[in-house]
């Protein structure tokens, strides 16, 4: 039952790259059929959370269990009930989409007759199905993000690792990619997803780990998020400088705390609560000082807000270049195979 058991455990995890301490304790469960959102700037070990969990990797410290087992005692039946997709696309450019996702089921045993038609029915699924006997090396960007989703699915994996899905798509296909992730979570599929985008997490995770420097620093809902970092505020723009000082003057009572001016900008900012019935009631003010409102608006904090304080930086600064070398494990689907090893 969904919510009922942790389809993922993970306690004291730690891992270094010689001096380098990319996992510094990380403590974190996903209940069965939900998403967990794995949050964090550049470098915070996003990547390195997921290769533990898929057994590419093992940790220095801590341990984590996988459907209840162990990610390094019991890698290979872990592999077995794990779907993976990795950062950068795992796809054989000169394979057809269909042979691709044909090989990937011959890896997990499934034999041809049912890799064949679970290769059909992906494809279908994933709007590859014109594409279906051309080379992946003539796939967008987004077509081989779909065929590697769609690889990662082809045995029916409980559980689904996914390390930013949408990085690099357009928002239509982006869209697309929620729909999809969307339908495996209905169907009872327990997804940790990594993303820069907050939105994306904001869509589908139930909840949200944030990670900085291989260490927890937020958990919980996303409103349990935006709780942190404050509540709604009122920002209006006046016509003049005169105005601004006359319209905080008005609203003053109206506010938490002291109202912020900006006088380049002739904007005014003031925490609220009470939603739209506050909204209601500074316009009524406005209105009796006479002050030429040019926009007024209530704005709740989003992730975006939540990321910034938290990690004192926005989520996509200094976005993640060209894949090291050692990136090229997530790369082979054998690596990520259940059959193998
Ligand atoms: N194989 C490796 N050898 C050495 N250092 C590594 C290795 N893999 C990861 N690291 C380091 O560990 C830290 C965490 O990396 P990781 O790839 O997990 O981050 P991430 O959160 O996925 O980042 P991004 O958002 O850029 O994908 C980084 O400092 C990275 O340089
Ligand atoms: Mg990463």
């Amino acid at each position: 039952m969904r919510g009922m058991t942790n389809a993922i455990v993970v306690q004291g995890l730690v891992k270094r790259f010689g001096a380098q301490t990319a996992l510094d304790g990380v403590d974190l469960t996903v209940a069965e059929g939900t998403v967990l959102g794995l949050l964090g700037p550049n470098g915070a070990g996003k990547t390195t959370v997921v290769r533990i969990l898929s057994t590419l990797l093992e940790p220095d410290a801590g341990r984590a269990e996988v459907v209840g087992l162990d990610v390094v005692r019991q890698a290979g039946e872990v592999r077995a009930s794990i779907g993976l997709t990795g950062q950068y696309a795992a796809v054989d450019e000169y394979l057809t989409g269909q042979e691709n996702l044909e090989m990937v089921g011959r890896l997990y045993r499934l034999g041809k007759r049912e890799s064949r038609s679970r290769a059909a029915q992906l494809l279908e699924r994933f709007e590859l199905t014109d594409a279906a006997r051309r080379p992946a090396k003539t796939y967008s960007g987004g077509m081989r993000r779909r065929l590697d989703i769609a690889a990662s699915l082809i045995a029916r994996p409980r559980v689904l690792f996914l390390d930013e899905p949408t990085t690099g798509l357009d928002p239509r296909s982006r869209l697309g990619m929620w729909e999809f992730i969307a339908d495996l979570v209905s169907d009872g599929t327990t997804i940790l997803l990594t993303t820069q985008y907050l939105e994306e997490a904001d869509r589908l995770a139930d909840r949200m780990v944030v990670i900085d420097h291989g260490r927890v620093i937020a958990r919980g809902t996303a409103d349990d998020l935006k709780a942190q970092v404050g509540g709604e505020r009122l920002e209006l723009t006046v016509g003049s400088v005169e105005e601004l000082a006359r319209a905080a003057d008005a609203l003053r009572s109206l506010a938490l705390d002291e109202p912020r001016c900006d006088e380049q900008t002739r904007r005014l900012t003031l925490p609220v609560t009470g939603g739209a019935a506050t909204l209601a009631e500074a316009l009524r003010r406005l209105e009796s000082t006479g002050a030429t409102v040019l926009d007024v608006g209530l704005r709740r904090p989003d992730l975006d807000d939540v990321f910034l304080t938290l990690t004192g930086h926005a989520a996509d600064d200094e976005r993640a270049g060209a894949p090291s070398d050692d990136d090229a494990a997530d790369r082979t689907p054998a690596t990520a195979g259940g059959a193998l090893r």
